[in-house]
């Protein structure tokens, strides 16, 4: 059953899929209103440590499991451990996919209604704390929300179905470099205005008094999250990568581009909420309500708006092919006839799970559980317990079932790296990872 034929035609290929599963919504909306919401400065330096000293080696190891094995992820963890239990992972990996593209695709779905908007109206004269209104005016509609939702979910299920995610992947060349550009121009126009430098302070430096354990918390799960790590895709994508390639130095990179996107959106956002006389603690609307705003300041504002909500939407279809392509992955068990059925029911499955999330803003804006929104609480659950559980176990298993000499060798097939990199990364994986992860988990239950 292992299909493992697909390779990558190119290193590239691999890269631009990764990198596209990674760079969305995680970095651009996710960290801007998590960093607003747990404090600013402190939470960044530490999502920045947990990104480079955990997030980077599991990069790495789910990248080693998936080039040894050339398997998806299910069927990886099987053949490693036969008639085990890990399997599991991959199958709490597709189980977290799903929930997660269900509240991502109802973002994903703003975005869809701010592109439209941006072609629509005239943003030029429009003081900023009314973007904040439009913003709940426009998604509080049930209906609207959920058709926007819908919207979104069809397009990444008409791009799976279809097998073409390789065309995307290779317009994200092109794609990619011009977001950040644009990314550039927007933080520029926004550090300059004035009162920002009230946000660049916020954003950068760190007040650890108000550090909790929760804090550290979010900022494990944004490390994971905004690197897609802890649900088996980066084991499913390297799957298809030939021997001669470096996996260190593709992860590396993907790391890098992460951390300087996420950068820039903290840079674009905060300076400009100050500025404004906006709330850092707005959560997930906030650069919906920012962003707008900035672009109301610039000349040819409206321009850049259709141009940069047109690249985030391309951002963050790129990261929900890679969700939706894990759940179809495990439905079609590597046989193609059933991809256009698979995408369609998981698609349409996620569409319905997404629902209350989509409703969370207007009819459904009280909480639910634990004090939580529907959307918060699916967010909460699968940013902050799923991804670390699944990275958890992900560490788990490396050195304890693959072999430390099989590793290496894996490890520096196509690379050069050194073996006193190899034996950091291997020791980060087998005591950082987990006892930095448990600790976080222990601590917010209260139990330490
Ligand atoms: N990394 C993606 C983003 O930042 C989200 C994602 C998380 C995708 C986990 C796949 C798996 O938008």
């Amino acid at each position: 059953m292992s299909q493992k034929t697909d390779q990558w035609t190119s290193k590239l290929g691999f890269i631009l899929a990764a990198a596209g599963s990674a760079i969305g919504l995680g970095a651009i909306w996710k960290l801007p209103y998590v960093a607003g919401t747990s404090g600013g400065g402190a939470f960044f330096i530490i999502f920045l440590l947990f990104t480079i000293l955990l997030g980077l080696p599991l990069l790495l190891a789910e990248f080693t499991i998936g080039r040894h094995t050339q398997k998806e992820a299910v069927s990886a963890y099987r053949s490693i451990a036969p008639g085990s239990k890990w399997p599991w992972i991959g199958k709490l990996g597709v189980a977290t996919s799903f929930l997660l593209l269900s509240f991502y695709s109802v973002v994903g779905g703003w975005i869809v209604v701010y592109l439209y908007r941006a072609f629509t109206m005239n943003i030029k004269g429009i003081a900023p704390d009314e973007f904040a209104t439009m913003f709940e005016q426009t998604i509080s509609n049930p209906y609207l929300a959920i058709f926007a939702h819908f919207i979104f979910i069809l397009m990444t299920i008409i791009i799976v179905q279809g097998g073409v995610q390789k065309g995307i992947e290779r317009s994200s060349k092109l794609m990619m470099p011009a977001l950040f550009i644009l990314f550039i121009l927007i933080v520029l126009r926004s550090v300059t205005l004035d009162g920002a430098m009230e946000g660049v302070k916020f954003f950068l430096l760190p007040d650890f008094t108000s550090v909790t354990g929760e804090t550290v918390l979010f900022a494990l799960g944004q490390a994971f999250f905004s690197l897609s790590l802890g649900v088996s895709i980066m084991v499913t994508y390297s799957s298809y990568l030939k021997s001669k390639e470096s996996l260190p130095r593709s992860a590396v990179s993907i790391v890098g581009l992460t951390i300087f996107i996420s950068l820039l959106a903290g840079l674009a956002i905060f300076p400009a909420v100050f500025a404004f006389g906006l709330e850092p603690t707005e959560g997930p609307p906030l650069i919906f309500i920012v962003l707008p705003a900035v672009f109301s300041s610039i000349p040819f504002g409206n321009v850049f708006f259709i141009l940069f909500m047109a690249l985030l939407l391309f951002a963050t279809l790129t990261s929900a092919f890679s969700l939706l392509e894990m759940v179809v992955a495990s439905l079609t068990k590597n046989d193609p006839s059933k991809r256009k059925k698979s995408s369609w029911i998981a698609g349409i499955a996620i569409f319905v799970m997404g629902i209350p999330s989509a409703l969370s803003y207007g009819v459904l804006a009280d909480p639910v559980f634990f004090g939580l929104t529907f959307f918060d609480f699916l967010d909460f659950l699968v940013s902050n317990i799923l991804l670390p559980l699944g990275a958890l176990l992900i560490a788990i298993f490396v050195p304890l079932k693959i072999n430390k000499k099989t590793l290496a060798a894996e490890i520096q097939q196509g690379s050069n790296m050194k073996m006193i990199w190899f034996h950091i990364w291997f020791n980060l994986v087998k005591y950082v990872i987990p006892v930095a992860i448990s600790l976080a988990f222990l601590n917010v239950l209260g139990i330490i």
